[in-house]
């Protein structure tokens, strides 16, 4: 049996309203409805088609997340905290990821939010041989899981896994005056503004560097009335980010949005 993946980003739940309307609609609304949902269900697809193809070992890991019974090990206290297969970002976001691990020439990257280290591993690929991703994650057997499947990539050996909270992790490395070339954001949605806050005053993020942020959008919850938590986080930090002036800021559309600033 194919498990599905729950649609987490605006276009993929305007294809499942969509999808929905469909039988209710009048014959006469049918042909505009269709086009409108062969517009919106073929995006996808058709990008990850023009996308460089994943790698042998991203392809295995997207499978192994699917094949994870996630509810179950929440379930039996295996995880810390209830994780879903469809936190992993996937083939076109790791791909542009690695992109821009190559067009920045980057060789110290930052994540916070591992899960399976689809994302750690996507941007591994695109470092030199020396190049380095540190990649936060609170939850002892998510990490393990990553790793487990990064040592059979070539490029796992430049993933260090740090397990424990982020913000603690973040503290330690300013305290150690690291520093890096590309931050990917990708934990707790509430501690983005920290996150950040340890990349820019705390100069994780060296200047001419890219803080990366994923889920932006977060279901439209970040422009929709009456958002989550989590969407108003998202709002706020969205907000913060576009209004400062060290950074040059963009949010791209890219499946749950994906923000990308430029530290001046
Ligand atoms: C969305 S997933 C990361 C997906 C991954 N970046 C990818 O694209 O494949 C978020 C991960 O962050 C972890 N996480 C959440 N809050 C955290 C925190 N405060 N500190 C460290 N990790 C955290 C979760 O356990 C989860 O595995």
């Amino acid at each position: 049996m194919t498990k599905e993946l729950r649609p987490i980003a605006p276009l993929g739940l305007l294809v499942q309203r969509l999808e929905k309307l469909a039988p209710q609609m009048p014959a006469e609304l049918q042909g505009e409805l269709q086009g409108a949902l062969a517009l919106a269900a073929g995006l996808e697809p058709y990008l990850r088609a023009c996308a460089a193809p994943e790698s042998v070992i991203l392809r295995d890991l997207v499978a192994a997340a699917i094949a994870e019974d996630w509810e179950g090990r929440f379930g039996d206290g295996t995880t810390t905290r209830r994780l879903e297969r469809e936190m992993l970002s996937g083939h076109v976001e790791g791909q542009t990821l690695q992109l821009l691990v190559r067009l920045m020439g980057a060789r110290r990257v930052l994540e916070v939010g591992t899960f399976v280290g689809y994302s750690a591993l996507a941007m591994a690929e695109g470092l030199p041989e020396t190049g380095e991703v540190i990649t936060c994650e609170v939850d002892p057997y998510t990490a393990d899981f990553a790793r487990r499947h990064l040592d059979r990539s070539p490029h796992g050996g430049k993933v260090q896994i740090v397990v424990g909270p982020a913000l603690a992790t973040l503290d330690r490395l300013v305290a150690e005056g690291q520093t890096f070339d590309l931050i990917f954001l990708d934990a707790d949605k509430k501690e983005y503004i920290e996150y950040s806050r340890r990349a820019l005053d705390g100069n994780l993020l060296v200047r001419g560097g890219l803080l990366c942020a994923d889920n932006t959008l977060y279901q439209g919850e970040a422009y929709l009335p009456d958002p989550s938590a989590n969407g108003a986080a998202i709002a706020e930090f969205n907000r913060a980010i576009a209004a400062d002036p060290r950074l040059h800021t963009v949010l791209l559309p890219l499946r749950d949005g994906l923000t990308l600033a430029y530290r001046r």
